[in-house]
This record gives structure tokens, sequence and C-alpha cells, in this order.
């Protein structure tokens, strides 16, 4: 395992989910809300979240990996295919580890609104303080800012390792 530098604790990380959680629960006194998880990345973040929201809710997934498009560093979204429910007249909260160049999020935020859901909420665990190309839709609930640098740890991977790692850190 190459070194890595711990960026945020493990204990900030609960920390600042159960602030968010409670927030989450604030907004959402009787509603009942769908979860849209973006895959992989999103999944460490939405199993501690989750247990700590008081609200019925329901889960579903978008499975999404991004590359570098010919026009760096825009890069382009694909979607794998997985059984995705209607969102129509559901309040959403959709749920994504981090905000890079904000197209996956963006792409995301798209696919949750043009099914026409009655309210539409977005928590984002880190946010990359860089300058983007594209506008990025709003973000409700943001865990961290974090630097411009490439992280792993808490479901984030350098090629499809290091997600179980309990913190998140640079390489
Ligand atoms: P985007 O550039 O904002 O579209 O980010 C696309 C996806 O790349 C994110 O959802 C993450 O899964 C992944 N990603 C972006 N930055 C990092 C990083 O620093 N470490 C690991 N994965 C990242
Ligand atoms: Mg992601």
């Amino acid at each position: 395992m190459e070194e890595k530098h711990i960026l945020i604790q493990r204990e900030d990380l609960t920390q600042r989910i159960h602030q968010l959680a409670r927030e989450i629960n604030q907004s959402y006194t009787h509603e009942e809300v769908i979860l849209v998880t973006v895959l992989k990345g999103g999944v460490v973040f939405l199993v501690d979240l989750m247990k700590e929201l008081q609200m019925d809710l329901e889960l579903a997934f978008l499975y999404l990996s991004s590359y570098a498009g010919e026009k760096k560093p825009i890069s382009k979204v694909r979607e794998y295919s997985l059984p995705f429910p209607s969102l129509k007249d559901r309040h959403v909260l959709l749920i994504e580890d981090i905000l890079d160049t904000g197209a996956s999020f963006s792409y995301a935020w798209k696919r949750c609104q043009e099914q026409v859901p009655r309210s539409l909420k977005s928590c984002v665990l880190l946010v990359k303080d860089r300058d983007r190309e594209v506008e990025v839709p709003p973000i409700d609930y943001c865990g961290f800012h974090i630097p411009n640098v490439f992280v792993v740890g808490y479901g984030l991977d350098y090629q499809e390792k290091y997600r179980n790692l309990p913190y998140i850190a640079t390489m």
C-alpha cells in the first residue's frame, strides 16, 4: 500500500455526518423520501448517513462512471443500466461522494429532475475547491470542502482500491 496522508479522520466524518443527518431530519418531518445514491463511491456515506435518518425512506441507485472527454477537464459520464424507480411526485435526496469537475453530479441531478420529483435536494460529502467549467446544480447539504487533490477512502477509490479505508486520505 502506498503511503497516505490522512485528510479527514474517521471521528470527524462521524461527527459531520451526524450534523448533516440532523439538518436533513429537520427539513423532512413528515415526508417519505427516496435516497438516490450514485455508485459506487457514495455507498459508504449512504450507509452511515441513512442510519441516522428518521423519516420513512426508500433507496435507489444510479451507476455512473466518468471519464475525461476530448475537451479536458470536462468529463463525460457513462450510465450503466440498473433498475430505477419512478421519482414522479416523490421527495428525492441525491447522495454523492465527491464533486470534482461536477459532471457526475450534474448528470445525476438531471436524471432525477427529468422524472419530475415533488422535491429534489442534494447531499454531497466532499466538494473540491477548484474552478468548474460547467455550472453545477445546487448542493443543499455539503460535508466538507477539500483542496483540489486526489483523495481515497470512505468509498472513494484509486483503481478500485482503498474504498474500505475508514478515513479520507491523499495519496
Ligand atoms: P466529477 O469529476 O465531479 O464528475 O467526479 C466524477 C467521479 O470521479 C466522482 O463521483 C468520484 O467517484 C470520482 N472522483 C472524483 N474525484 C475523486 C478523487 O479525488 N478520488 C477518488 N475518486 C474521485
Ligand atoms: Mg461518484
